[in-house]
C-alpha cells in the first residue's frame, strides 16, 4: 500500500432511468468514466456494470455541506481529510439491461437514484429500479434530482414534489432528495453530505471465511499473446465477508460444465490468487466492501468476456451449494411497475422465468407452481444459501419485467 491509499469499504449503486445521468454523476464523483466498452462509447449507454472508486474528503476548516469534497485541495490551498473511499456499481438504465442491473443490485450496500429534473416523474426505470432496490433489500438511498442547470426554478420545485409524491410509501420514502447538476458539478457537496449521513459502511465480519460475489470476469492477455507471457484469468466483484489474500487458494461455485460419458454436470473450479487489485492499486489483501479485480491461476479463456459473472468464490469446502433446481417461497407484485393497469397473474407451470440470485441470472423453467410457492428447473446452476432471496421476472412482450421476489427454501 502507498500514501494514505484507503480500500473501498462501501458499495454505493447509480440506479435510474436511462440517460438521466447516472455515469456522469460517477464521473463527476470519481474523475472516472465508467462506461469503457466501445460500444457503450458508441451508443451512449451504460450496458454492463460500471465500476470506480472515490475518496470522500473533508476541509475542516469549512462548515457543512461546503466542507464535502472529492478535490485533495480545499480552497484556501490546505490538503483535505480522507473520510472514506467508496466503490461505485453503476447500473445500466435501459429498460432491456434490467438483469444486468439486478445482479449489480446484489453488491450495493446503498444505492443513489438519479432522477432528471427535466422529465416528469417516475420514468419506468426510475420506479422498476426503486423496486429492484426494495425487492433486494437496499433501503439506504440518496436521491439525486439531476439536470437542475436545464429547468428553471417553478420546474425544478414542480419535479421536487413529483418526486417526494412519488418516494411515499416507498422504501425511499425518506431519503433525502438532492437537487444536483452533475454535468456543471452543482451540490456535489450536498449530495456526499447526503451520502455520508444515509449510507453507512455495513458491519462486517472480517473472520468470517472470504464470499466474493462475482460480477464481472476477463482475459486481460492482449491477442497474440504467446503462451509464457499470458495472465490467468481476472475476476471482478466484491467481497462480501472475510478477506482474501494473495496466494489463497479459493473454490468457485457453481464453475464450469463438464461432459462425461455423454452427460453433463457442473464441477466447481479451484485455483489461487495470484494478484488482488483493490481502489487502483495492487494489494496483498483485501477487507471486505469495494470492488475488486482477483488475478488468478485460471486459464483466461474460462474468465473472458465475463463467462464467470455471477458465481461465488471463497475457501474450498465453505461456499453454500450449487442448486440445479429448487424451490422457492413466491411473493408477487401488486401490479406491473410501468404498465399500472396490468395485474401480475400467479405463476404457472411450464412457464419460464428469468431469476436474479445474487449477481447470478438464470433462466428456469417452473416444473410445479402452487399457491406462493414454486419448484423450478434452472439452465445453469447457480450457488447460493437456503433463504436467498430471488428477483423473479416473467417475459411480457418483448422483455423480462420484475414481477416478484423469492425466498429459496431448499
Ligand atoms: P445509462 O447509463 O445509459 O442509463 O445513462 P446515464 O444515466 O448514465 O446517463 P449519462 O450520465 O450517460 O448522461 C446522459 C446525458 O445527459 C449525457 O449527454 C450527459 O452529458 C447529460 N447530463 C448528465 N447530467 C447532466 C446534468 O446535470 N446537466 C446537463 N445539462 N446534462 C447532463
Amino acid at each position: 500500500m502507498t500514501g494514505n491509499y484507503a480500500q473501498p469499504e462501501v458499495n454505493i449503486g447509480l440506479v435510474g432511468h436511462v440517460d438521466h445521468g447516472k455515469t456522469t454523476l460517477v464521473q463527476a464523483l470519481s474523475g472516472e468514466w465508467t462506461d469503457q466498452h466501445s460500444e457503450e462509447m458508441k451508443r451512449g449507454i451504460s450496458i454492463r456494470l460500471g465500476y470506480a472508486d472515490a475518496t470522500f474528503r473533508q476541509c475542516p476548516g469549512l462548515d457543512e455541506p461546503e466542507r464535502y469534497t472529492v478535490d485533495e485541495t480545499c480552497p484556501d490551498g490546505s490538503e483535505s481529510e480522507p473520510l472514506r473511499t467508496v466503490s461505485f456499481v453503476d447500473a445500466p438504465g435501459h429498460e432491456t439491461l434490467m438483469a444486468t442491473m439486478l445482479s449489480g443490485a446484489a453488491i450495493m450496500d446503498g444505492a443513489v437514484l438519479v432522477v432528471s429534473a427535466t422529465d416528469p416523474v417516475p420514468q419506468a426505470q426510475t420506479e422498476e429500479h426503486l423496486m429492484a432496490l426494495d425487492i433486494i433489500g437496499i433501503d439506504n438511498i440518496v436521491v439525486a434530482q439531476n439536470k437542475i442547470d436545464l429547468v428553471d426554478r417553478e420546474q425544478a420545485e414542480r419535479n421536487y414534489e413529483e418526486i417526494q409524491e412519488f418516494v411515499e410509501g416507498t422504501v425511499a420514502e425518506d431519503a433525502p432528495v438532492v437537487p444536483i447538476s452533475a454535468q456543471q458539478e452543482v451540490n456535489i457537496d450536498l449530495l456526499i453530505q447526503a451520502v455520508e449521513e444515509e449510507i453507512p459502511t455495513p458491519e462486517r465480519d472480517p473472520d468470517a471465511d472470504p464470499r466474493m460475489h462475482v460480477a464481472r470476469s476477463f482475459d486481460i492477455n492482449r491477442p497474440g499473446t504467446e503462451w509464457d507471457g499470458l495472465v490467468g484469468g481476472v475476476l471482478g466483484g466484491s467481497l462480501v465477508e472475510g478477506k482474501l489474500t494473495s496466494g489463497d487458494e479459493i473454490e468457485l461455485r457453481p464453475g464450469r460444465e463438464v461432459e462425461e460419458g455423454g452427460e453433463t454436470r457442473w464441477e466447481s473450479i479451484e485455483t489461487d490468487v495470484r494478484s488482488l487489485q483493490a481502489g487502483g492499486e495492487t494489494v496483498e489483501e483485501v477487507t471486505p466492501g469495494g470492488l475488486l479485480g482477483v488475478g488468478t491461476g485460471l486459464d483466461p479463456s474460462l474468465t473472458k468476456g465475463d463467462a464467470l459473472a455471477g458465481q461465488v468464490a471463497g475457501t474450498p469446502g465453505t461456499l453454500p451449494p450449487t442448486w440445479e433446481q429448487f424451490t422457492m417461497e413466491v411473493d408477487l407484485l401488486e401490479r406491473l411497475v410501468g404498465l399500472d393497469d396490468q395485474d401480475i397473474d400467479d405463476i404457472s407451470t411450464g412457464e419460464p422465468l428469468m431469476l436474479t440470485i445474487g449477481t447470478a441470472t438464470t433462466v428456469g423453467s417452473v416444473t410445479s407452481a402452487r399457491e406462493g410457492e414454486c419448484e423450478v428447473a434452472l439452465k445453469r446452476p447457480v450457488c447460493a444459501p437456503e433463504g436467498a432471496q430471488i428477483a423473479i421476472n416473467r417475459r411480457i412482450g418483448a422483455r423480462w419485467r420484475l414481477i416478484g421476489v423469492g425466498t429459496l427454501t431448499g
